[in-house]
């Protein structure tokens, strides 16, 4: 079955109809799950689908041409994360013993066992053979003649009463970014939002309904996350200076990065869900290809 999330899901359906216009396209290719989506004619780049399956545990993974998200289930048999475990490296290997929690060794091995699978299968080599390594600030990356393959990838990780789940972007156009959160009831949002978003953040979130809140909170902090991903800096970046739209059932789009808008800023915002309680936020770079 094919099901994306129209973004009307996220506020009221008469501002997101006035807000979009529609054209519809689909997408099948081999191995890969059939996607509907629906394009925003008000911004020109195709967003990224948005499957209500990406979120669903057993879901497959949906692509774009050199562009996919690939939803990672983290609940397996013992025997399956075995299986799993065999593909890391050493240094993923001690990485992984050396968190505290079961819990989180267990959702690491999985996540970074499926990661090798993934990029086996697109460099054609075996799962253990995939060479990683980090950049300054902690993003994994490809390592030496496979980082000329030009994929590049990253994860994040959700855990939501539907399950616990890792999300993995690949791209091969360029620098790629995601960041999936469950939408939740944080203790002290305001103070967060002060804290993380930019002015121009602060001003529009202050201005949602009450109800709109807890959804354009996270609809910020994930495309704020997924943004400094894709750089590669994570926190370290100046999280003012740049912003991103917020309110639920208006477009995702980045609105500024440095002097730039976000038309010509280079760089690629697409939203996901919400649904079964989560919400995502992919970025990718523009290389002109
Ligand atoms: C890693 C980081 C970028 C995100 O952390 P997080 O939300 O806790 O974690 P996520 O589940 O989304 O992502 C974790 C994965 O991101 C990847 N990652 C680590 N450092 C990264 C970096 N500098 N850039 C991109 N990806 C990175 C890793 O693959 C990591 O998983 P792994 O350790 O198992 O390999 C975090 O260190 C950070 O800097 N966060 C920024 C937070 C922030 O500024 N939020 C703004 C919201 S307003």
């Amino acid at each position: 079955m094919v099901a994306w999330v129209d973004n009307a899901a996220q506020g009221s359906p008469r501002r997101a109809q006035a807000a979009f216009r529609f054209r519809e396209g689909a997408h099948a290719s081999p191995g890969k799950v059939a996607y509907t989506y629906r394009q925003c004619a008000e911004s020109a780049p195709a967003p990224f689908p948005h499957p209500l399956e990406l979120f669903a545990v057993a879901a497959a993974e949906v692509c774009d041409g050199d562009k996919c998200l690939v939803p990672i289930p983290l609940d397996l048999p013992e025997d399956a994360e075995s299986e799993l475990a065999a593909f890391l490296s050493e240094a993923e290997r001690q990485r992984a013993a050396r968190f505290h929690r079961p819990r989180d060794r267990q959702r690491y091995i999985v996540a970074h066992g499926r990661l090798r699978q993934l990029l086996a299968q697109r460099l054609e080599i075996g799962p253990e053979q995939v060479a990683l390594g980090y950049n300054r600030y902690g993003k994994p990356e490809l390592l030496g003649p496979q980082a000329a393959s030009g994929w590049r990838f990253n994860i994040s990780y959700s855990d939501a009463a539907e399950g616990s789940l890792a999300l993995c972007a690949l791209s091969r156009r360029g620098r790629i970014g995601v960041d999936v959160e469950s939408v939740r009831r944080l203790d002290d949002p305001e103070t967060l939002a002060r804290q993380f978003f930019s002015p121009r953040e602060y001003a529009l979130y202050r201005r949602l309904d009450p109800d709109d809140r807890p959804m354009g909170f996270f609809n910020c902090w994930t495309r704020k996350e997924a943004f400094v991903k894709a750089l590669g800096t994570g926190l370290s970046h100046d999280l003012t200076d740049f912003d991103v739209s917020l309110t639920p059932g208006m477009p995702a789009r980045l609105l500024r990065v440095g002097g730039l808008s976000g038309e010509r800023c280079g760089w690629r915002l697409e939203s996901i869900g919400p649904a079964g309680g989560r919400v995502a936020a992919v970025v990718t770079e523009h290389t002109g290809s």
